[in-house]
């Protein structure tokens, strides 16, 4: 038995469905559109990395706020604040990914303590945990705002093995995203990579302990 950390953003929830929220409330095209979304999710990851290394802090929602007005200032969109906030609620509403429910379920039908470890703050993290169905499955919802920065950062791997009560070495993190898997394997955690692009393994960071093409294929690796 151990602790089982999933990242939020892009691992258990699809950040691609924040393309729901943009179509609806901006009156632009469907290419424009895709250019919006990867912008906005671009930026708010570096603007994260940006942030812990300058030693800045600012919750995440807001964070996701910055880089969409990065975003829509990039391609020349200046909508009224009430249209921006509706947008930005999509980060509220993602869809959760196939097998995110049944995943939690089996880990902590199985025995393990099951988490959510996200950059996310809380707020934003428990709406969606809500929303997506995914909160009647998960013991803890652990953020990264409790030590004031954001993954990578160890501080952020070790606060979750505190808070859980285990080891470092004892605890899991599933994540589709890369670079965070090279964190918390650097931080002394177990990694499952969820790896649904096939993307190269990372040059950085201790190899992961296991990898899947998607959640379902995660979890045996983790039972
Ligand atoms: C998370 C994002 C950043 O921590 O993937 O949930």
């Amino acid at each position: 038995m151990t602790a089982v950390c999933f990242d939020m953003y892009g691992t258990l929830c699809d950040t691609g469905s924040v393309v729901d929220a943009l179509a609806r409330e901006l009156d632009v095209s469907d290419a424009l559109v895709s250019e919006l979304d990867a912008t906005w999710r671009t930026r708010q990851l570096q603007y994260s990395y940006q942030l812990a290394l300058m030693d800045e802090y600012r919750p995440f929602w807001q964070v996701t706020r910055d880089a969409l007005d990065y975003a829509l200032a990039r391609y020349d969109l200046d909508p009224d604040e009430e249209t921006r906030l509706a947008v930005l609620t999509g980060y509220e509403e993602l869809t959760p990914f196939p097998g995110a429910v049944d995943a939690l379920e089996t880990l902590g039908d199985a025995g393990h303590t099951v988490a959510v470890l996200s950059n996310g703050n809380p707020a934003m993290l428990e709406t969606l945990a809500e929303n997506a169905g995914l909160a009647p499955h998960l013991d803890e919802v652990i953020s990264a705002d409790a030590v004031e920065t954001f993954k990578p950062a160890p501080a952020v791997y070790e606060h979750a093995a505190g808070a859980l009560g285990e080891p470092i070495e004892d605890c899991w993190l599933v994540t589709s995203n890369a670079w965070d898997a090279a964190g918390a394997g650097s931080a002394g955690m177990r990694t499952g990579w969820v790896n649904r692009a096939r993307d190269p393994h990372e040059r950085i960071g201790p190899a992961v302990t296991a990898v899947a093409p998607d959640l379902p294929g995660i979890v045996p690796e983790v039972l």
